[in-house]
């Protein structure tokens, strides 16, 4: 392997930058060669790459974001488009790739070897925390730990003015960010996509724990969640229904998918970058890197996009006792 490409793609999420530096800094380490590609498969398509050596990735390990940008490119879905990033790649001379995304990155870059052979290496970089093959995927604790200092100050001034509050946090499949972070904050219900707790038991849920004297909640609701109503929906319903609450609405939103790693995301995208060009380097393609009970794991890609992780139904138990 003498030069390899190193992208991010879909949504982007905090640790992206440092999973980059890693790729690079390994690259250096043994004497290959690494390019950057701007804008996920859109810069694969344009040819708008960029030589990065060791030196080009200071400073990054700490901000968010991921400085090579990110897109969600419709042009790589088709033959036409493939066939062009594949022209571009053999004429940079480039022969292996690394991909940081999530499933859409990754079916892109399974289609796009079934076609051409060409070396891909998948790196889970997500929020979400929905790729099967890691215990967690990069940028879900920095998101996990933003949304509770959130709640937390939220909670404040709940507390003040004795106020229910519908937080929204991201989430549109899976509710591993909402379970969390509405345990780790103390919320009084937490609805997430995987179980319909239905609006009739959180209305009940409402006024019990009304009448077991507390004077303010936190009902954290994940993006997906099964009731099927948005966050002001539900401020409507309980307006409606039980008007003993002075109901807000705060939508997270964005805020979760920027700011700082958190030392472990830093960590892990390290690792995830020195194992990914590691396993090109041994001729592997079609995998992605990922830690499986902290060790670093290969996982088939096939396998990575088939479904979502499932949640830890452990939590929701939890949750339901810390909610007494
Ligand atoms: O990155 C995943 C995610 O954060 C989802 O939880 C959310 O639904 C989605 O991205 C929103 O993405 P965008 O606004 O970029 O379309």
């Amino acid at each position: 392997m003498k030069k390899i490409a190193v992208l991010t793609s879909g949504g982007d999420a905090p640790g992206m930058n440092a999973a980059i530096r890693s790729v690079v800094r390994t690259c250096a380490y043994y004497k290959i060669d690494c390019v950057g590609v701007y804008r996920g498969y859109d810069g694969l398509l344009d040819a708008d790459f960029v030589a990065l050596d060791a030196r080009s990735v200071r400073g990054v390990i700490n901000k968010g974001g991921t400085f090579l940008k990110s897109a969600r490119c419709k042009r790589f879905m088709t033959p036409e488009g493939r066939k062009i990033a594949y022209d571009n790649l053999t004429k940079a001379g480039i022969d292996g790739i690394v991909l940081i995304g999530g499933d859409g990155t990754f079916t892109g870059g399974l289609v796009f070897n079934s076609e051409y052979g060409f070396p891909v290496m998948g790196i889970p970089g997500t929020i979400d925390n929905d790729i099967n093959g890691t215990d967690r995927t990069l940028g879900y604790d920095t998101a996990l730990n933003t949304a509770v200092e959130a709640i937390d100050k939220i909670r404040d001034t709940a507390h003040s003015h004795d106020r229910l509050f519908f937080v929204e946090v991201m989430g549109r499949d899976v509710g591993h960010i909402a379970i969390n972070a509405g345990i780790g904050a103390g919320a009084e219900e937490i609805l997430v996509p995987e179980e319909d707790m239905g609006i009739d038991r959180l209305v009940e849920s409402l006024e019990r724990s009304k009448k077991s004297g507390k004077t303010s909640s936190i009902v954290v609701v994940a993006e997906g969640d099964k009731i099927g109503k948005s966050v002001f929906e539900l401020k409507d319903y309980v307006d409606e229904n039980l008007e003993e609450y002075d109901v807000r609405v705060s939508v997270l939103g964005h805020m979760q998918r920027g700011g700082s790693p958190t030392c472990y995301d830093r960590v892990l995208a390290s690792r995830m970058g020195v194992k990914a060009v590691e396993s090109l380097m041994e001729g592997k393609s079609n995998y992605m890197v990922g830690t499986i009970h902290d060790k670093m794991s290969l996982t088939p890609l096939e396998e990575a996009i088939k479904g979502k992780t499932k949640l830890n139904k452990e939590l929701i138990r939890v949750s339901d006792i810390m909610t007494t």
